[in-house]
Parts: C-alpha cells; sequence; structure tokens
C-alpha cells in the first residue's frame, strides 16, 4: 500500500493518531482512514466573490468524483478576493490568499487537492500555494459568464463599463441608460467574459499543464464543467497514486507554453506579473525578457474583447484554448507536461476551430505579434510591459510631453480642470501605484482621458505607469514600470513637460532629459511620502516585503518553496 502524507496523522494507535481520526469520524467508517488519499478541495466561493459564488455547486462534483475513485473529500475554505469588492485593490491580498492557502494545506492532513478559483487573484493565488507546497494538485477554472445584451448589443463585462462611462463623459449616452445598463452587464454565474484577467489565467492555468486540457473556458452555467469537476476529482485522487506534483508539471517549458498561449489568446497583461510570481515559487528562472522573447512575436488568433469582438462564451464554441494551441503547435514546447500525465501537445491533434472569426487560422491572425513587449531605458530600468494590440497603432511610436499626476487621487482632482495643460501628443504619467507606493498595484494605469480630449475626438493617448491595468481595458497604456516611484524609480523624477519617448518597435521608453540634470532633481515627495505612511498588520508586512513587478511583487519571505513536511506534532 503507498504510504500517505496523511499517514503521519492518521496511522497507529497512539494517542495522537487516536485524536486526529475521533474528531475526524463524525459518522465516517475507519476504513476512510486506511490508505484512502485525503482530497482538499480548496475552495473560493464566497458571497463577496460573486464571480466565484458557484463554485459551491462546483465542489459537490468533485467531491462525487474523489469518494468515486476511492478518495476522502474534504472542502477547505480558503481566502478569496472578489475583484470588483476588495480595497482598496484585490492585488494587495493575493499574496496574502497564496499565504493562507500555502500554510493551511502545509498544515492539514491532506495527501492532495483540487483548486476551485475563477475571479482574478485567486487561480494565480491557488497555484503559487500548491507551487510551494508541491504536494498533487489540479485546477479547476470557475469559467466565464454568458454573455450579457443590451439593446440588441453583447456586453462585454468589464469592457463594456469603460466604454460606457467614457460615453457618458464624452455626452454620447444619458446617465439613465448607463445605469440602466447595469443589470444587463452580468448575466449568470461566472468570472467575467471577456480576455481579462480571470479568463487569462483560467486558460494560461490550463497551458501550463494544471487543468485537465480542455476544461478551461468551459461557461460557469454549462453542464460540462461539472463532468469536468467530477472527472478532476477523480484525477485527483490517481495523482496522489503516481506522486504527480506540481513541480513536475510546472516546469520552464510549460511556462514557455503559457506564454506561446497569451500571445495567441491576447491575454492580460496581468498574466506577467502572475506568472512570475507561480514560477518563482518553483526556483524557476523565468524572466521579463523570457515574454518578450518567446511571446511577443505569436500570432494574436483569438478576437475577443477588449480589443476584439467577441466573448467568452463563443471562443469555447469555437473550439476552445486547445484549437487556439494547435495553430501554433510549433512555437509550444512539446516536453511540457500536464495533470493527466500526458504532453500537453499530445491534445492537440483533436482539436478543431469551429468558427473561425473567432479562432483565427494561423495564416490569417488578427495580428502578426499579439503578445505583450518589454520595454526598456531610463523611465524603466527593470522593464516595463505594453500590449500592442490594445494599444492604438499610430502611438505605438510617440514624442510627446510628460502630464504628470502624483497619486490616482490627484489625478481624479484634476483630469476635467479646463486648464490642465494637455492635449492629443501629450503623455499621461501616473506614479504612486506600484507595489509599495500604493500600495499593492491597482488597475489604475488606463487612465480615464481629460474631458476636453474626449470631446475633441480624442480616444487613446499614451500613458505611463507603475501600476497594473485591468485585463477588461485598452489603451496605449506602459504599465508595471520598475522600479516604482516608490523604490526611488526613475519616474519620481519626471515633471510636467518632459519629452517622453515611446518606442515599441525598438522596445524603449525614454525620458529624454540629460543624466546630470535628472541626478540633480529631487524625487516626488508624495511618492516618498506615500512609502513611508504609517501602517500596520497586513499592509506592514506587504509594503516592508513586496518585490518589484519585473519579478512577479510576491514577497521576498514567500519566494520559493517550504514543501508539504511538518515534522511537529500539535499536542
Ligand atoms: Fe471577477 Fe472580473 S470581477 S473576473
Amino acid at each position: 500500500m503507498t504510504t500517505l502524507r496523511s499517514d503521519a496523522w492518521y496511522s497507529g494507535d497512539d494517542r495522537n493518531a487516536y485524536i486526529h481520526r475521533a474528531w475526524m469520524r463524525r459518522g465516517v467508517p475507519s476504513s476512510a482512514f486506511e490508505g484512502r488519499p485525503q482530497i482538499a478541495i480548496a475552495n473560493t466561493a464566497s458571497d463577496l466573490t460573486p464571480c466565484n459564488m458557484h463554485l459551491t455547486e462546483v465542489a459537490k462534483s468533485v467531491r462525487d468524483g474523489v469518494y468515486e475513485a476511492g478518495g476522502i473529500p474534504l472542502e477547505l475554505p480558503v481566502v478569496s478576493l472578489g475583484e470588483t469588492q476588495v480595497r482598496p485593490t484585490a492585488m494587495l491580498w493575493r499574496n496574502m490568499a497564496a499565504m493562507a492557502t500555502e500554510e493551511m494545506l502545509r498544515a492539514n492532513p491532506i495527501d492532495g487537492v483540487v483548486l476551485l478559483g475563477g475571479c482574478d487573484k485567486t487561480i494565480p493565488s491557488l497555484l503559487m500555494a500548491a507551487a510551494s507546497v508541491d504536494i498533487p494538485a489540479v485546477v479547476i477554472p470557475g469559467g466565464p459568464m454568458l454573455t450579457g445584451t443590451f439593446r440588441g448589443r453583447p456586453l462585454g463585462c468589464g469592457t463594456d463599463v469603460w466604454r460606457l462611462s467614457e460615453e457618458v463623459r464624452a455626452g454620447t449616452l444619458s446617465q439613465e441608460d448607463f445605469v440602466t445598463s447595469e443589470s444587463a452587464t452580468i448575466r449568470s454565474k461566472g468570472h467575467c467574459n471577456t480576455m481579462g484577467t480571470a479568463s487569462t489565467m483560467g486558460l494560461l492555468a490550463e497551458a501550463l499543464g494544471m487543468v485537465i486540457p480542455g476544461t478551461a473556458g468551459t461557461p460557469a452555467p454549462d453542464a460540462r464543467l461539472l463532468e469536468a469537476s467530477h472527472a478532476a476529482g477523480g484525477l485527483a485522487v490517481d495523482l496522489v497514486a503516481s506522486a504527480r506534483r506540481p513541480s513536475e508539471v510546472l516546469t520552464k517549458a510549460s511556462f514557455h507554453n503559457a506564454i506561446v498561449a497569451l500571445g495567441a489568446i491576447g491575454g492580460s497583461t496581468n498574466a506577467v506579473v502572475h506568472l512570475l510570481a507561480i514560477a518563482g515559487r518553483l526556483g524557476i528562472d523565468l524572466t521579463l525578457e523570457d515574454f518578450d522573447r518567446i511571446g511577443s512575436r505569436v500570432p494574436l488568433l483569438v478576437d475577443l474583447a477588449p480589443a476584439g469582438r467577441f466573448l467568452m462564451d463563443d471562443l469555447y464554441r469555437a473550439g476552445g484554448l486547445l484549437a487556439v494551441l494547435r495553430e501554433v503547435r510549433d512555437l509550444l514546447d512539446p516536453s511540457a507536461m500536464t495533470v493527466t500525465g500526458r504532453p500537453l501537445v499530445d491534445y492537440l491533434d483533436d482539436a478543431a476551430i469551429w468558427d473561425e472569426e473567432v479562432i483565427r487560422r494561423r495564416e490569417a491572425p488578427l495580428l502578426d505579434e499579439g503578445g505583450v513587449a518589454v520595454l526598456r531605458g531610463n523611465l524603466a530600468p527593470a522593464g516595463a510591459v505594453i500590449k500592442p494590440a490594445a494599444a492604438s497603432p499610430h502611438l505605438l511610436k510617440h514624442r510627446g510631453r510628460a502630464v504628470v499626476f502624483e497619486s490616482i487621487e490627484d489625478f481624479h482632482a484634476r483630469v476635467d480642470d479646463p486648464d490642465l495643460d494637455i492635449d492629443a501628443e501629450s503623455v499621461m504619467v501616473l506614479r504612486g501605484c506600484g507595489p509599495k507606493g500604493y500600495p499593492g498595484m491597482p488597475e489604475v494605469s488606463n487612465m480615464p482621458l481629460p474631458k476636453k480630449l474626449l470631446a475633441a475626438g480624442v480616444r487613446d493617448v499614451v500613458r505611463v505607469c507603475d501600476g497594473r491595468m485591468s485585463g477588461t481595458a485598452y489603451g496605449t497604456v506602459i504599465l508595471h514600470v520598475a522600479p516604482e516611484a516608490a523604490a526611488g524609480g526613475p519616474l519620481a523624477l519626471v515633471r510636467d513637460g518632459d519629452w517622453i519617448e515611446l518606442d515599441v518597435e525598438a522596445r524603449t521608453l525614454t525620458l529624454d532629459v540629460p543624466e546630470a540634470e535628472l541626478e540633480a532633481r529631487p524625487s516626488s515627495p508624495e511618492a516618498a511620502a506615500a512609502y513611508a505612511a504609517p501602517r500596520r498588520g497586513w499592509e506592514r508586512l506587504y509594503v516592508d516585503h513586496v518585490l518589484q513587478a519585473d519579478t512577479g511583487a510576491d514577497l521576498d519571505f514567500l519566494v520559493g518553496s517550504s514543501g508539504s513536511e511538518v515534522s511537529r506534532e500539535s499536542h
């Protein structure tokens, strides 16, 4: 009989084993503790994470699958993060959720785990946790919601909120109509239906090999999600039997494939920070340059909002991730394995495209280069990212004068000031939004345009920020500038009127101010003050230990793995 991790709690006749078993019995026969894998269902369902509420139902199917395969299912509620609800930003809590999940997986008598996530930060935090504990694990992405419609037009949740609110600001949509659209936006259970962060990370979890291939992107209300969940429960039991751990699935090869997938689906820029953080937990040498080297020239094949026309329901109908990956098979690393024990590329033979408008053929891509571009220069010495597919082509090479905002509050206070010295050529700079400065690196980088520019018909200008951008947003936005202003980055030195030069083709972002002058400039006092603000609890821990965006914004002491070993008894 295979030795199980949980045997350290349950086997034997001594007092400790008695206590561990007795408190778990509650009607369960003693055979439940005799060689049967104990499978946790790490569940991020929460009424305050509306995108994940349905995971309670999903968990029931997982339970059935675990039982049927001979395991014991144990539901483990873990920290959940509702992207739209949590202040000041869910990203502040991603590492906390990862740390809490990691510790609970390690502390409990668990042999394997099924990870249920959906909303933006939930899958990244679960993967970070599973990578650090390294017990057999499989992910079930909760899936996107169905497409809502408003006055005959489909609504991409997230993306169309930005569009409709811009129309209100521009005076082309009434406030009343805007509010009326609210109840049509979220049509069903599930996460955002655009190619935002939740959709991206669900699909990338599959590209990484951590999801049963063909499952990610199944709409949340679709019965096939429950069928896949049942199968994942059974697989978790098999994973324990074969001792297949995340560290065997999550390799440099699987991250390579995830980066290819990110480019082909036109996924969220947030995936860069999350993949770097997950890789960091495994000691995999993944860098910002890998995203540019592997991914930037991958053709964009999926025509989904925010940049495109369709929504996640359409992608699933059109063939899903496997159909996309089949088109870029030659770019994938064939050695990457999945949780099933078979290589990812094995699953591509049977994949097919059912709608070539939604998923383009390789020879007819939406864009030749769909991935994330990494910029460097004296304004971002450690790097910054831009998603060219979401940008305006005419701004990809641009030189303009800086209009600087010290914080998002400063931005809100002044953006619509008629006297703001700004025009279509300007470069909007927002600082104080990095991991330490905000703190938590919020999704504020896609600053709404000033009313006077909107009224003049301008719909995009170059924007530069040390924060992130919602995966459902769009525009010529340079993100994740590192080091951030609050960590002493040169972003803190920019002044109104400075020339900034962007050249995406050359991968440069330059502050055109003589070096000697920059050296003589004092840093923004607001940036320093934000960092030095008195804090306690998690914020204190976070600000003192968070790393910069170019390495994944994890906490310095959480990088790496502690494994699953717990040597001391509790009593
Ligand atoms: Fe949860 Fe968008 S708010 S996925």
